[in-house]
């Protein structure tokens, strides 16, 4: 049994100030969940003030992105190490907001990745076809491509240090949400291919979530799917009371 994984993605919001704001609320309106992982990603500067409030809680801390190199003269980057040492246990790679505009690619995403799980910590591996190629249906071609290069020169054991989100791009913070039948294909072709690189067991522990305009009204329907494990979230985690009801979703056995 994959165990549900809901990431709340802050993006470039919130000051320290009102991170912390947000985490005291949440500490509180979750402190009974067990079965559902929580993640909460902040803005670098948030990320140890609000690890040190929410310390011996349910809720992780994670980041929304880092270098691959362990120091050195890399100006405005953070290391894997730095972020451990702040409390991290999650880091967020590749995500389309990276690859549009920060120009990352498969190759550099895969090097972070490495980085990461090398520094002990889970890497949250996203992926994703923007609206052109949906409608070109060239969906399974990108996400192929995106997948084999992130993952590329990676052992079983070490795919098993990473989770991988689905954020079709035509659906981040656009409000239009994939409808469960094509999140559900693309998670069930993301899994095959899984199966294909490395093998059914390590394919069927790993965990998969599903991002882009998950609100507390679709997060149910989505969880249904028998291959979504999960959610990363962007504009409904940045209120306490959202992002409880996503951590709450409704449970229907699969
Ligand atoms: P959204 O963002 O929930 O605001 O669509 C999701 C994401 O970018 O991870």
């Amino acid at each position: 049994m994959r165990k549900p994984v809901i990431a709340g993605n802050w993006k470039m919001n919130k000051t320290v100030a009102e991170a912390l704001e947000l985490v005291k609320d949440l500490r509180f309106k979750l402190e009974n969940v067990s079965e559902v992982e929580i993640v909460v990603c902040p803005p670098f500067l948030a990320i140890q003030p609000v690890y040190q409030f929410l310390k011996g809680s349910n809720i992780k801390v994670g980041a929304q992105n880092c270098y691959f190199e362990k120091k050195g003269a890399f100006t405005g980057e953070v290391s894997a190490a730095m972020l451990k040492e702040a409390g991290c246990s999650y880091v967020i790679l590749g995500h389309s907001e990276r690859r549009q505009y920060f120009k990352e690619t498969n190759e550099f995403i895969n090097k972070k990745i490495k980085a990461v799980i090398s520094e002990g910590l889970l890497a949250i591996v996203c992926v994703g076809e923007t609206l052109e190629e949906r409608e070109k249906n060239l969906w399974q071609e990108v996400i192929r491509t995106q997948l084999t290069g992130c993952l590329k020169g990676f052992t079983a054991e070490e795919i098993s240090k990473m989770i991988l989100a689905y954020e079709p791009v035509w659906a981040i913070g656009t409000g239009k949400v994939a409808s469960k039948e094509q999140a559900q294909e693309v998670h069930k072709f993301i899994r095959d291919l899984v199966v294909k690189l490395y093998d059914k067991n390590t394919a069927e522990a790993l965990r998969i979530q599903y991002g882009g305009s998950v609100k507390p009204d679709n997060v149910s329907i989505l969880m249904g799917e028998p291959d979504i494990d999960g959610a990363l979230v962007g504009g409904a985690a940045l209120e306490a009371e959202s992002f409880m009801k996503l951590v709450k979703f409704e449970r229907k056995a699969k």
